[in-house]
């Protein structure tokens, strides 16, 4: 049966856990056939997961085709992204990273795929191969994911980073924390007792369906990092930022947003070895 990740819950904790120990042994994949190629369909803006995902095939020896603007393939003049994902996977790529604005969209098309297919983000949906980035730096700085207590703040109801990363923390024994400080409007901040990391996702203005209120997202970053249980709290994010993080925060040791960022890539080229059977996880 061909693999797919669609959802963080695709690997088991154990498979995951096996996934960052390979990354960090940065051991070499051997190609399982020569040249193979990776399909890139994004139709919602990208710029690190599109580039990260072309990167780590590049990397590990393979080639990649790529339709980013939805009004420059046959998907504008009618044909279903069904029948798009049909041909893509008969005859173009061995594997294909697809980002899609409607949430589910990639799950309903992996059914007609006949090569593994990536969510690379449908719409308010799911992100896993961000999250497993994610929970990837918070297993290197704590050597566990057992019992990690992570504070999920910002446009929660919206971010797919966010969900992801919520399932993939339990999922890994962790523990997800939920401050959606969009609402209510500038609540009080809650007393944690300790945090080991805020990750914090921007407003989601573009999936908004009603008018939100604007709210000062850096105003209520701050007042989180500032707070006595943050003071050993990794900061982070999936990017990009929009306001709520100022560059300040860059120099700040706690801020772990570039290494985030940075193990993209060697995490997909995994997961691309993987899904083409050069590795077993
Ligand atoms: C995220 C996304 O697209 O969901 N970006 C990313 O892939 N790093 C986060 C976001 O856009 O807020």
């Amino acid at each position: 049966m061909t693999r797919h990740i669609i959802s963080v819950n695709d690997l088991t904790a154990k498979q995951i856990l096996k996934l960052f120990t390979l990354v960090d042994s940065d051991i070499t994949f051997p190609l399982p056939f020569s040249n193979p190629i990776l399909a890139t369909l994004f139709f919602e803006p990208s710029t690190r997961t599109r580039l990260s995902f072309e990167s780590a095939m590049l990397k590990y020896g393979g080639k990649v085709i790529s339709a980013s603007d939805l009004a420059t393939t046959s998907i504008e003049k009618g044909e279903s992204l069904k029948d798009t994902i049909r041909i893509v996977s008969d005859s173009y790529a061995n594997i294909i990273a697809i980002r899609h604005k409607v949430k589910g969209a990639v799950a309903e098309v992996a059914q007609y795929s006949s090569v593994p297919i990536i969510n690379a983000g449908d719409g308010t949906g799911e992100h896993p191969t961000q999250c497993f980035g994610d929970l990837y730096v918070l297993w290197k700085r704590f050597g566990t994911l057992k019992d990690v207590r992570v504070l999920l703040c910002g446009d929660l109801e919206y971010s797919r980073a966010a969900h992801s990363l919520k399932l993939g923390l339990k999922h890994m024994g962790a523990i997800p924390i939920e401050y959606q400080y969009y609402y209510p409007l500038g609540g009080p901040i809650p007393e944690y007792n300790y945090i080991d990391a805020i990750y914090i996702t921007r407003q989601q203005s573009e999936r908004h369906t009603s008018p939100y209120p604007i709210v000062d997202y850096n105003h209520h970053m701050q007042a989180i990092v500032n707070q006595p249980f943050a003071k050993d709290a990794l900061i982070m994010s999936p990017l990009p930022r929009a306001g709520e993080i100022s560059e300040q925060l860059d120099q700040d040791p706690r801020a772990v947003y570039f290494e985030q960022a940075k193990a993209g890539v060697p995490i997909r080229k995994a997961l691309l070895a993987y899904l083409l059977g050069a590795i077993t996880l």
